[in-house]
């Protein structure tokens, strides 16, 4: 089966956690974007939509569903989205696409958070895919020095301006053993707006998709 595929069976697997009259927060990504495509066949069931990224407010809009703003909404039912890696604790890396802030701020206020990947994200130890930082452009050298210290390898993402104006930092060569630590020691490095560590506030569901279809955890 393509990547692709178990991606959309990931993603369509998700429209079941739609409940009606739902305020549903919509990461970000590939994977996500299967699941916007299918939402207007659950139309009815959807109250007020809230967007993680400016990326993900277009494909919704170009679908005709108007997109809210959290501070409207206040706080959400389900946030549905995709990660570039999560381990058996429901620890993710995420922010690949560049729109970790609101994500994790769509994650932080959802009463229930459902990631939908495929099986290329499932790890053992998080690290191996790039942690990705976001920093006031000011501080990008100041913060990528405390990752070296850190025994990372920082690299920043080039050409590239978040949706809040900022710079991202991928940071190489990371054993992460431990997400919660680690997540909440780096948060404190002055400059930093956001690290791309879900662990303080981790997934509840994990919808995993292979070749034999998708598996459902619940933590
Ligand atoms: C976006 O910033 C990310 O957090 C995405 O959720 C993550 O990169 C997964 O993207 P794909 O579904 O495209 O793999």
């Amino acid at each position: 089966m393509h990547q692709a595929d178990k991606k959309r069976q990931a993603a369509e697997a998700a429209l079941d956690f739609v409940e009606p009259g739902v305020d549903l927060g919509v990461g970000t990504g590939s994977t996500v974007n299967f699941f916007i495509d299918a939402l207007p066949q659950i139309r009815n069931r959807i109250n007020s939509l809230v967007a993680s990224s400016q990326a993900t407010e277009d494909r919704l809009r170009a679908l005709d569903f108007e997109v809210s703003a959290l501070s409207e909404v206040g706080d959400i039912d389900l946030y549905v989205d995709g990660a570039d890696e999560a381990n058996k604790h429901f620890h993710l890396i995420k922010g690949g696409g560049g729109a970790l802030t609101r994500e994790k701020v769509l994650a932080a206020s959802a009463r229930k958070f459902v990631c939908i990947i495929d099986d290329s994200k499932w790890v053992g130890v998080l690290g191996k895919f790039p942690l990705p930082v976001e920093v006031i452009p000011m501080a990008q050298s100041y913060v990528a020095r405390q990752f070296v210290r850190a025994r990372g390898q920082p690299v920043w993402r080039k050409d590239f301006v978040t949706d809040n104006g900022n710079h991202v930092l991928d940071i190489y060569n990371l054993t992460i053993s431990n997400p919660v630590e680690m997540e909440s020691r780096f948060n404190q490095i002055a400059g930093v707006v956001t690290v791309g560590l879900f662990a303080g506030r981790p997934a509840d569901v994990i919808l995993m998709a292979d070749e034999n279809g998708v598996t459902r955890r619940d933590r």
